[in-house]
């Protein structure tokens, strides 16, 4: 008991053995909603933006959150976080289709792509949202179209950080952004054409526990908009940090010191840009994970209990189709025995899905109660990346999202039936 006790934080609760969250029974949200099952806190996704947005208004009045709304896309979470008062960040145009859809005004969107089609910027353009560009072949195609009224540069200030390879987005082998001397020439050349608002933009990578990388890239980004500035005369209305900020997965990390954070970033910035005569920009940071992460779980049940001579297997209904994390970055994702809260921990097991490939597991080597066909499993952390890159591998339908808000249910995506399989094919002649 007490090792799960630990990990047990709003809004994860015991109440006498079995998991509650946010208020509300995780077994009765199995029995009602069938698993694999994505529970949202819509508290904990605006106590997260609040804890964040004042840290950060602490030591500066002109701050925006972005919200990357790749993290989790459900239109229920958007327009949590447009009510909080949210910028949007978006990554296709399909993210700006459904930031418009949900409520978000165009000022308050920065697109944000990367190998962007010409037909994508012209909708970019109609939807008049801020386009933030990644090359200058992009920035080329863009003012054929049109010069925008504010344009933004990603810069790649060459220190990139990550919980994984795959998602360091800075530094020598990245493809996002423009090197010093290409940036300068993409001001120039919107200049030229007639832009007159900037911004300046990076984003380091994802999953960072630490306010270092934040700070080198941060002094680099300013740096180049001291030359920006003196070379061509341009001021920024806004200065984005990019996202990135981490949250503890594993029992044993600690979450970002946000005070410090804020503090240290900030600082940093403050006296940079009266240094080079910026003026007073706004500074963005536009985090998913940090958001989202925490404010969801995902319930799977157990199939089957399966020992080999070699290892303890528990077979869940959610594998990589639902949850591709441990898979692809071999992350972890802390489990808990929903039903067992007060049992101990006393099994080692593989937590493994229906996917036909051996890949497919949520946890090698975890300890955990004995386990026993029937039991209810809640992986943590699952609200940043976990439905939003599901998929149907294997002819398995996606699964269904719930919103608890202020301790009531409601389904905010129906659970895929078979039917949607076959969706939108057509069967050749
Ligand atoms: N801004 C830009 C330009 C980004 O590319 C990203 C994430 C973010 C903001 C938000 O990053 P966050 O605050 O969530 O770390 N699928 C991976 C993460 C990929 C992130 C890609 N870009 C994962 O599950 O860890």
């Amino acid at each position: 008991m007490v090792k799960n006790v630990q990990v047990l934080s709003e809004p994860l609760e015991n109440r006498k053995g079995t998991l509650y969250f946010d208020g509300v029974s995780t077994v009765e949200l199995a029995e009602t909603y069938d698993t694999p099952l994505y529970v949202v806190s819509e508290n904990r996704i605006r106590s997260n933006y609040q804890r964040l947005y004042s840290a950060l208004a602490h030591n500066y009045e002109k701050v925006k959150v972005y919200y990357a709304a790749k993290a989790n896309s459900n239109m229920s979470v958007l327009k949590i976080l447009e009510k909080e008062g949210a910028g949007l960040d978006a990554v296709s145009p399909g993210e700006v289709f459904m930031a418009l859809t949900t409520g978000f005004t165009p000022d308050r969107i920065l697109f944000t792509g990367t190998s962007v089609r010409n037909d994508e910027l012209k909708f970019l353009v109609d939807s008049k949202v801020t386009v933030n560009v990644d090359s200058l072949s992009q920035l080329d195609r863009l003012l054929k179209l049109t010069a925008p009224k504010i344009l933004s540069v990603r810069v790649n200030p060459e220190i990139g950080a990550g919980h994984h390879d795959h998602c360091i987005t800075a530094g020598k082998n990245t493809k996002f952004g423009l090197w010093e001397d290409d940036a300068l020439k993409a001001y120039a050349a919107a200049k030229r054409a007639g832009v007159e608002r900037f911004g300046i933009h990076m984003h380091v990578g994802s999953g960072i526990l630490e306010v270092e990388p934040f700070l080198l890239a941060l002094d680099k980004l300013l740096g180049t908009a001291e030359k920006v500035h003196d070379k061509l005369g341009i001021n920024f209305e806004f200065v984005d940090m990019g996202g990135g900020l981490g949250v503890p997965y594993k029992p044993e990390e600690k979450p970002l010191d946000l005070t410090v954070f804020s503090e240290k970033v900030l600082s940093l910035f403050k006296s940079k840009v009266a240094e080079y005569g910026l003026g007073e920009p706004f500074f963005c940071v536009e985090p998913g994970r940090y958001l989202v992460s925490d404010a969801c779980v995902l319930l799977t049940a157990v199939n089957t209990v399966k020992m080999t001579p070699y290892r303890k297997f528990v077979g869940v209904d959610a594998g990589f189709n639902t949850l591709v994390r441990p898979t692809m970055y071999g992350s972890y994702h802390h489990i808990l025995a929903a039903n067992r809260l007060n049992a101990k921990e006393q099994e080692t097991y593989d937590v493994v899905g229906p996917i036909c490939e051996s890949g497919d597991a949520l946890a090698k080597d975890r300890r955990l109660p004995k386990i026993e066909e029937g039991d209810l499993l809640a992986v943590l952390n699952a609200g940043a990346y976990g439905f939003a890159m599901s998929s149907q591998y294997n002819a398995r339908p996606r699964a269904a999202e719930v919103l608890v808000r202020n301790g009531k249910c409601v389904l905010v995506r129906e659970r895929e039936q078979l039917d949607d399989l076959v969706a939108g094919q057509r069967m050749a002649e």
